[in-house]
């Protein structure tokens, strides 16, 4: 890994905005007292994020007079980690290259090259229309799905040289560029499907333990252009990631499954003791039996619980009534991109969507990128009251300006 410096070239001065002071005061009030230096990473992002993508020196002694600490520790955390920048990078990405033994063997190297060729022959070194820059760097914990790279706080996963230069192709272009795998994997599960754990649906196995999603309410906007990548979900207010929305739905799914087993207890057990032999029974090939029971019930269950809803258009317009649309990010999700797509769609006001029933939801949500939002987001809902003349407590944040409408999605 190249030494870490900072860049030779600096600003004269740094100063939060007047929104981001009032960000960062709240955080640093969470600490006790004497403890505020514990909000130095935070803050340095947020610096990052102000100042187009990397940290200045500058910046780093404000940090340092914020939270009362020497210059010199806030220069260590900066210098430390590799998710600060120290000098400029490109303007629509820094494309951060795993190089670790893991993304090594997996074909790390074949995406240096592509960055040699595309960007700058040097790291750090700004493409010549000063939109991207790279460098390689040491693992950055998706080793399972390697080979991978970071751009700017998302990572785009099991990537292929022909899948990083269309994901390249779509960066340049603006288009929404999705994190994660690139291959159709799941976050990191096995890439043939199932493996293990493969028996959730048998009573004795409970319901798993389900990973932590971070709370919105962490989370803060941030002016860098990381909406120049369009991550379709990349942003603080609230929303949640495309990650954080699998995660979401398979919370769902469990909790309907344990809400199922709590509202049926009885019978299962029963079955169970109706179906166990006497207790000597110990025979090994129970098992294979039983396994096969399971997997034959399986699809069953999962049909019961997903009935598929018949598709039917709903009613569209060619353009806005009177000339003058709704405005459909006062439902909370919908961003200016999502509302274009509405728009496309011929949605322009709060009464078209507060008409849709099942059939027509499942139209507008197979043709939008993140399904399963509209009921999520309960913008039936929002839709009613927005159609009444009324507020939602979302539309009066967007009213006033605490949540930026253009980061409002998605
Ligand atoms: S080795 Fe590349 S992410 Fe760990």
């Amino acid at each position: 890994m190249a030494v870490r410096r900072l860049a030779a070239e600096q600003p004269e001065s740094f100063e939060f905005t007047e929104k981001n002071l009032a960000w960062a005061n709240k955080l640093i009030d969470r600490y006790p007292a004497g403890r505020q230096a514990s909000a130095v990473i935070p803050l340095l992002w947020r610096a990052q994020e102000q100042n187009d993508g990397w940290v200045s020196e500058p910046s780093i002694r404000y940090i340092a007079e914020l939270l009362d600490m020497p210059n010199i520790r806030v220069l260590e955390v900066a210098t430390f980690y590799t998710m600060f920048q120290l000098q400029p990078v490109g303007k629509k990405a820094h494309i951060q290259v795993c190089g670790t033994t893991p993304c090594q063997l997996r074909g790390s190297e074949d995406l240096i090259k592509i960055c040699k060729s595309r960007i700058a022959n040097h790291m750090h070194e700004i493409s010549e229309d000063g939109m991207f820059s790279w460098e390689e760097v040491e693992c950055l914990g998706a080793c399972v799905n390697a080979p991978m790279v970071q751009i700017y706080k998302d990572t785009y996963e099991d990537l292929t040289p022909e899948s990083f230069e269309s994901l390249l192709d779509d960066i340049e272009a603006g288009n929404e560029v999705t994190p994660g795998p690139q291959n159709g994997r799941r976050f990191a599960m096995a890439e043939g499907g199932l493996t293990s754990l493969n028996e959730l649906d048998d009573d004795t196995k409970g319901v798993l333990p389900l990973p932590h999603v971070v709370d919105g309410a962490e989370k803060a906007s941030h002016e860098f252009a990381g909406a120049a990548i369009n991550t379709g979900g990349n942003d603080y207010d609230g929303v949640p990631t495309p990650a954080e929305d699998a995660v979401a739905k398979v919370r769902a799914e469990f909790a309907a499954k344990a809400e199922k087993k709590a509202e049926n207890p009885a019978p299962a057990a029963a079955e169970k003791k109706a179906e166990a032999p006497a207790p000597k029974t110990e025979q090994p090939k129970t098992s294979p039996a039983k396994k096969k029971g399971t997997a034959a019930a399986k699809p069953k269950e999962v049909a019961a619980e997903t009935p598929a809803v018949e598709e039917q258009a709903p009613e569209t317009l060619d353009g806005p009534r009177g000339g003058k649309a709704d405005d459909l990010k006062k439902l909370k999700g919908v961003g200016p991109k999502l509302e274009a797509t509405l728009h496309e769609l011929g949605f322009y006001h709060f009464d078209q969507v507060a008409n849709w029933g099942p059939a027509e939801v499942a139209w507008v949500d197979s043709r939008l990128k993140f399904k399963g939002r509209i009921e999520r987001d309960g913008w039936i809902e929002q839709a009613k009251t927005l159609a009444a003349g009324e507020d939602t407590e979302f539309s009066k944040r967007v009213e006033a300006g605490e949540v930026a409408s253009s980061k409002s999605e998605e």
